[in-house]
């Protein structure tokens, strides 16, 4: 397979959103790529006779050198092929994470994130998973790889709020901005997560 077209999740990152996902019925996932994420969630989602709605503007890559090039379309094609026996249990909805403010406040029981990794966009991607999320459920992401407590401050004030986030393997856009609305989330693998029953954020 092409290299520029690999899940960004890995076997455990896997099997933490299978739990996650379990007994879901309506979940919301911001970045999906080629669909990783969405396939470690698609079996117990459809078990449930839930929905997956994905929101990707499928855009991360048009601007980069022709290397590392992917247009919107050879993503879209790719996620479509790979989730289609899934098809009656997915909705793709090509555009900004914005998108999810279109959908009544509090109706996902689950709500995933791995969208833009900068410090201000994690934030805002919380806030919109906020909305939607009822209470009692669970908001999670990707690409927490320490706790804020661990990170070299130094670093993450110059990196966190950069393009990516990340400096050298740590993801200070997504450490920080969790840390400051959530405090110290649950946490395996790459994969966080917190359940919004406290009515406090
Ligand atoms: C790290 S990848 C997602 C990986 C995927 N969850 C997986 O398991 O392989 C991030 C995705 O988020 C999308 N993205 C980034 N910023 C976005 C935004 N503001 N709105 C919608 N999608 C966005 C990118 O197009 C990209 O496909």
């Amino acid at each position: 397979m092409d290299n520029k077209f690999i899940d960004r999740i890995d076997e455990l990152d896997w099997k933490v959103l299978q739990e996650l996902s379990k007994g879901k019925k309506t979940v919301f996932e911001f970045g999906t790529f080629i669909g990783g994420s969405a396939m470690a969630m698609l079996p117990q989602i459809k078990e449930a006779g839930g929905h997956l709605w994905c929101i990707d503007h499928f855009r991360d890559n048009v601007s980069q050198p022709p290397e590392l090039h992917i247009h919107p379309y050879e993503v879209v094609a790719r996620l479509l092929v790979r989730v289609e026996s899934y098809h009656d249990t997915i909705t793709v909805i090509v555009g900004d994470v914005t998108e999810a403010l279109n959908f009544p406040k509090g109706m996902a029981d689950l709500v995933f994130i791995d969208a833009a990794h900068s410090y201000s966009m994690v934030k805002r991607d919380i806030g919109i998973a906020l909305h939607l999320c009822k209470q009692g459920g669970t908001i999670c992401g990707h690409d927490y790889v320490q706790h804020y407590e661990d990170c070299d401050q130094n670093l993450m004030e110059k990196y966190a709020d950069t393009e990516s986030g990340y400096f050298r393997g740590v993801t200070y856009g997504v450490i920080r901005a969790v840390n400051e609305v959530f405090g110290k989330p649950q946490n395996e693998g790459a994969i966080w997560w917190v359940n919004t029953e406290s009515s406090h954020y």
